[in-house]
């Protein structure tokens, strides 16, 4: 598959790879080797130039955007929550959600005990994209919104980036537990989060250089590796919160 979001600048020069059906991909690389274009041509925000993309034997192009955003789930590097209120946020997730499965979702996402703790609860309004929250709380809304919507299809880029390590850590957890059940595709800037993934894809520059899983990757002694070794250290001397170097964007509207 190739893609370039101007015809004359092309980002993906020949990406192929399958996820087997309940399984774990991760793709990790730099900023900007086109990680997060991977993810959004998968909700179809983009149509690729070249080549097919295909969910369960169907090709994306052929089913209806709204089939093809019911079976996949994504919570975004950067959410876009609407003007209203942080209730609302995350019933979008699901249709018809009754208060209960709502608040389940929040438990799950480590945002229940917060929401609480406002004056207004769950009638709290998050303004405009979301603004009076952190990025640490939109984070969770997005990933209470995708358990609640409960996918088929989980696509997680770079899901916890904005949270503290220990959130982090909690958080990955709970996403562990929802991706062993389905096909799970994983952009991570943090390699300890993808170790289990059962592929790991290192793209750099639009072009997947490695392949394999964490072991192996390792033991190959490339980009990975450095990328693992360098890591290793950051994980010895932790850096102050939000100074992870986790590559922030601009917010694409991905939901
Ligand atoms: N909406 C866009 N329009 C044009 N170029 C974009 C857009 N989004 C991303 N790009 C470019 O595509 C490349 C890959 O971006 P991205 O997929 O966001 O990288 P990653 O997620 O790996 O950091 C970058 O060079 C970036 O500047
Ligand atoms: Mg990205």
């Amino acid at each position: 598959m190739r893609f370039g979001y101007d015809p004359q600048r092309e980002i993906l020069h020949g990406i192929s790879f399958t996820v087997p059906a309940g399984r774990t991909l991760a793709i990790v690389g730099p900023s900007g080797a086109g990680k997060s274009t991977i993810a959004r041509i998968l909700f179809r925000f983009y149509d690729i130039q070249s080549g097919s993309v295909t969910i369960d034997g169907q090709d994306i192009a052929a089913v209806t955007q709204q089939s093809l955003r019911a079976a996949i789930g994504i919570v975004p590097q950067d959410m876009v929550l609407f003007n209203d209120t942080i209730g609302y946020n995350i019933a979008y997730g699901r249709e018809g959600a009754s208060q209960a499965e709502i608040e389940a979702a929040a438990r799950a996402a480590q945002i229940h005990d917060f929401i609480l703790g406002m004056p207004q609860g769950y009638d709290t309004r998050v303004g405009e994209r979301g603004l009076k929250l952190s990025g640490g709380e939109k984070q969770r809304v997005a990933i209470a919104r995708t358990l609640l919507k409960d996918p088929p299809v989980l696509v997680l880029d770079e899901a916890t980036s904005a949270l503290d390590s220990r959130t982090e850590t909690e958080i990955q957890t709970v996403l562990r537990d929802i991706s062993r059940k389905r096909t799970t595709l994983v952009v991570a800037h943090r390699l300890s989060t993808v170790v289990d993934a059962d592929e790991i894809i290192v793209l750099d520059q639009g072009r997947i250089v490695e392949r394999g899983a964490h072991a192996d990757l390792v033991r190959a002694d490339g980009l990975y590796a450095t990328m693992w070794a360098r890591q290793a250290t950051e994980r010895d001397a932790p850096v102050a919160e939000g100074e992870d170097g986790a590559d922030r964007e601009p917010a694409a509207p991905l939901l």
